[in-house]
């Protein structure tokens, strides 16, 4: 039987300046417990895999980083049949050497927002494990299809609560406990997707250089659009690349997240 339109195994969540992904695709409205996620979703075959897009932001770029329903957009991709998701960002560097331009995959992060909905479970007893945030085989894909943009393998994304930039002590001080690049959206994206047992990958385009980096003039958002859309075609490559490489079975850790536990309703 052929699946239904709708039926997708990944994901890409697209990020600033990332609107549209896919060519030939069929495009969804997807409804959700959460309400809807920040677009309709559209659906292609890349590669031979069934592949989802949703830009995180909207087409449109509606929603600021604050305001994106991210358990909507988790909980729709799950339930489109999605069960790894690649998931590009915009991101400033917080090291000099990570200039704009560079792209990083990072294994670590550090959650600095406040006040937005990061879990799924507001009764009974669910704690996942986060202390590795990110598939690590989804990251070797990644930074396989992401070799030929010489991607930096590693990092710590400090995820800001925004919408400003940081202050120059601030972002000073997320070098110094171990940060190496910062953002506004990898939060609570990561830790939702394990909450959904989902495979979740981040490849960080950074944009800027933070402000606490020497002799730097500061972030700007003009900065931040203009070099993300002068790389979207270099992303784009490296995306349909992973997603077509993506292993066909899981067998890394995330399926078993939930494992051993009592669930207060069904994943869809
Ligand atoms: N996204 C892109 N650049 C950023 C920066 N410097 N700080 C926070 N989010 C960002």
């Amino acid at each position: 039987m052929n699946p239904p339109p709708t039926a997708a195994e990944i994901g890409v969540i697209g990020g600033s300046g990332l609107y549209a992904l896919l060519d030939d695709a069929t495009e969804h409205v997807v409804d959700t417990p959460y309400g809807p996620p920040s677009d309709p979703v559209t659906v292609a075959e890349v590669g031979g895999r069934r592949v989802a897009f949703l830009p995180r932001h909207g087409r449109d770029h509606r929603f600021p980083p604050h305001r994106i329903p991210y358990r909507a957009n988790l909980w729709a991709l799950r339930s489109l049949g999605v069960r790894q998701i690649v998931a590009p960002c915009a991101v400033g560097g917080l090291r000099p050497e990570l200039g704009p331009g560079t792209f990083v995959v990072p294994d670590q992060l550090i959650d600095r927002t406040s006040g937005r909905e990061q879990t799924f479970y507001d009764s009974g007893a669910v704690h996942v494990s986060f202390a590795d945030p990110y598939c690590p085989a989804g990251r070797a894909t990644v930074l396989d299809s992401a070799a030929r943009v010489n991607a930096v393998d590693g990092g710590t994304m400090v995820v800001v609560e925004g919408p400003r930039f940081s202050t120059r002590a601030e972002s000073r001080w997320f070098a110094s406990i171990g940060g190496t690049i910062v953002n506004m959206t990898g939060h609570p994206e990561a830790v939702l997707a394990r909450e959904l047992a989902l495979c979740y990958t981040a490849i960080a385009l950074v944009t800027d250089l933070d402000a606490g980096v020497e002799g730097d003039h500061g972030v700007t958002q003009k900065e931040v659009f203009s070099v993300f859309s002068g790389n979207t075609a270099r992303l784009r490559d490296v995306l349909l690349d992973a997603v077509a490489k993506l292993p066909a079975e899981r067998t890394c850790p995330c399926p078993d997240a939930l494992t051993g536990i009592k669930l207060p309703f069904e994943l869809p």
